[in-house]
């Protein structure tokens, strides 16, 4: 299959990169930014047209999630009118959509995990803008998948496992949230799900919904307090409550996805959440 990645310098894209080095199977194209912006509608539709991409996957957004409440109207631009024009781009060469969302979609009330019909409410804007770019592919994409994810992280670009390891080599003591749960997901895992759910899509499939994420649940504080450990970091790390720290947009306290259908459609066995990260500590540390 020839498959274009968009917003491929991110974490996610830059994932797919590096696997992609190593597939035989399918065929890549990457774009970032400045080689493809998801907002030109006519480059995209003439990129996808003259490469005959049969596969677009959008690893494009904005992720910001505090910015996005001041930035709300650049957020939903990305978001939402940047998933339509893909959807129309992907609609013109009966391309598949392949779209990534979030677990910010949710208000975190739950008190089991989130399956994919559980219904959503956002807290945020950056949540509000990923859940109406989930709308975008429903209604226009006619070939579609969505795949939910959380707490992305990677040896590469801005992420929490990155800001620990660098934060706590240079401070004493770290605060971290102990009452937002949910669970982690290395971006190399879930570049690796998506292509090996590619062949088992129906032709047809569309506006399909899929949850990944690495395996177990743990609160930030959890994920901090692993990273200390196995970096063997010198700072302390402190546990404490949402409403002690400073953030400006809300996120939900508990936002477990729920990964009994693709586990089960794939028959896929997902990396428990300290496996991945002790994989990531260890590209990054060497
Ligand atoms: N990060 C998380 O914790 C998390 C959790 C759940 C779901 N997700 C979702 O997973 C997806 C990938 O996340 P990520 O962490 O890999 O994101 P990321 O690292 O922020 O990468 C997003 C990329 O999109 C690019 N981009 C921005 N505007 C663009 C445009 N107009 N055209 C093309 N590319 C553009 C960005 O480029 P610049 O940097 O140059 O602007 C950046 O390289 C997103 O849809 C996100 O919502 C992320």
């Amino acid at each position: 299959m020839k498959i274009l990645v968009t917003g491929s310098a991110g974490q996610l894209g830059r994932s797919f990169q590096e696997m992609a080095a190593k597939d035989q199977v399918h065929t890549y194209f990457f774009t970032d930014k400045q080689a493809l912006d998801i907002l030109s509608e006519e480059s995209v539709r003439q990129y996808v047209k003259h490469h005959g991409v049969e596969c677009i996957i959008n690893c494009a957004g904005y992720t910001a999630v505090d910015l996005a409440e001041q930035d709300s109207a650049e957020a939903r631009e990305l978001n939402v009118k940047g998933v339509s024009v893909l959807a129309r781009a992907a609609n013109a060469v009966d391309g598949l959509l392949v779209h990534i969302s979030t677990d910010y979609i949710f208000d975190g009330k739950a008190c089991r995990p989130y399956n994919e019909s559980a219904s959503t409410n956002p807290l945020s804007t950056y949540g509000r803008t990923k859940l109406d770019g989930e709308v975008e592919v429903l209604l226009n994409a006619k070939r579609s998948v969505i795949i939910r994810t959380s707490w992305l992280y990677s040896p590469f670009g801005h992420n929490f496992v990155r800001t620990i390891l660098k934060k706590g080599s240079e401070e004493d003591r770290l605060r971290v949230v102990y009452d937002q749960i949910g669970s982690p997901t290395y971006a190399p895992d879930l570049a690796r799900a998506i292509i090996d759910l590619l062949p088992a899509l129906p032709q047809s499939v569309r506006g399909a919904i899929y949850n990944y994420s690495n395996e177990g649940v743990c609160s930030w504080f959890d994920v901090a307090m692993a990273i200390s450990e196995m970096a063997e970091l010198p700072c302390e790390i402190m546990p404490v409550r949402t409403k002690d720290i400073k953030s400006v947009a809300m996120r939900p306290h508990y936002s477990v996805l729920d990964k009994s259908r693709i586990k089960h459609e794939l028959n896929m066995d997902i990396p428990y959440w300290r496996e991945s990260l002790r994989i990531c500590l260890q590209r990054l540390m060497a």
